[in-house]
């Protein structure tokens, strides 16, 4: 990506690790200044030093973005220190439990869709509100989503709801806020390198070092590329769907997962 993102502003949640990480220094890179949302302090820190460290400009506001009061607080944050929100990358989400469909209590049906769905509608809420009102008018927003959203996936059926769940979220906000200059598209991720596909797998096998390796190689061979993707690769896309570039791109799920789901679309 080499459009320069001087002066714009993007807010990053879950941009401490993984993924949105590697998006935030791909933004600051571009110029951007980088808003990090996450829950841990000490990660979120850590992010923001290492993007600081290579001369890009960042913050982080410690932020759970299930909890409207704490996502108001990052936009207002936001809004005051920079003036503006350009883009928005809610990216935030925990791994869920691996069981059947029947085996969820309704506990983990709450924690779980509040975690990974809820969680994006209320980041896209205060987004699109300062998106709508400030001048000029417009911004461009990326949400998070996942294969196992567009079918589902045996024993992640939460997990794979709120992905879809967040498909059909960004398709609709895309048609209502397009007049006011505002993109809403959707990240459909494969598999990436990150702690939270590690530990997926982790729970899958119950810890074991040598099966988790062995997921991974069999994950592995079933991609088209023949291998996990690096978390920039998905970033790449992010940045890109936010960009100028992309002017005429709304209302879009870009796949990015080294050709796994190519037979079933
Ligand atoms: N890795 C994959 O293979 C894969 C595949 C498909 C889709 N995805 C999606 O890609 C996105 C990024 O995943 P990743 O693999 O990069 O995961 P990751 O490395 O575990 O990073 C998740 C990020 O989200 C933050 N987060 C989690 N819950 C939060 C909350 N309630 N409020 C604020 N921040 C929160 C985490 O920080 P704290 O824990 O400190 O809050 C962390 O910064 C997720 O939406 C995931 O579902 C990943």
């Amino acid at each position: 990506m080499n459009e320069s993102m001087q002066g714009k502003v993007v807010i990053v949640a879950g941009g401490s690790v993984g993924i949105g990480l590697a998006a935030a220094e791909l933004f600051a890179k571009a110029g951007a200044h980088v808003v990090i949302a996450a829950r841990g302090a000490e990660r979120g820190r850590a992010a923001e030093k290492k993007i600081k460290k290579s001369g890009g400009q960042a913050f982080f506001v410690q932020t759970d973005v299930s909890k409207a009061e704490q996502v108001q607080n990052l936009v207002g944050r936001t809004v005051e220190t920079l003036g503006r929100l350009d883009y928005a990358v809610n990216n935030a989400a925990v791994g869920g439990r691996i069981t059947r469909v029947g085996d969820h209590s309704e506990a983990d049906f709450d924690a779980e869709v509040a975690a990974n769905l809820k969680s994006v509608w209320l980041c896209m809420k205060y987004e699109l509100e300062q998106m709508e009102k400030q001048h000029p008018v417009g911004g461009a927003i990326v949400n998070t989503s996942s294969v196992n959203g567009l079918g589902g996936a045996a024993m992640a059926a939460l997990y794979s709801m709120s992905k879809a769940g967040i498909l059909a979220l960004t398709k609709s906000a895309a048609q209502e806020y397009a007049a006011k200059k505002i993109r809403v598209n959707a990240l459909v991720a494969g598999g990436f390198d990150t702690e939270l596909l590690r530990g997926a797998v982790s729970r899958m096998v119950d810890g074991d070092e040598e099966r988790i390796r062995k997921t991974f190689d069999g994950f592995a061979a079933q991609v088209p590329t023949g291998r996990i993707g690096e978390p920039r690769e998905a970033a790449e896309a992010v940045v890109w769907l936010c960009s100028n570039a992309a002017s005429y791109v709304t209302g879009h799920s870009m796949i990015v997962d080294g050709g796994l789901t190519a037979w079933a679309r």
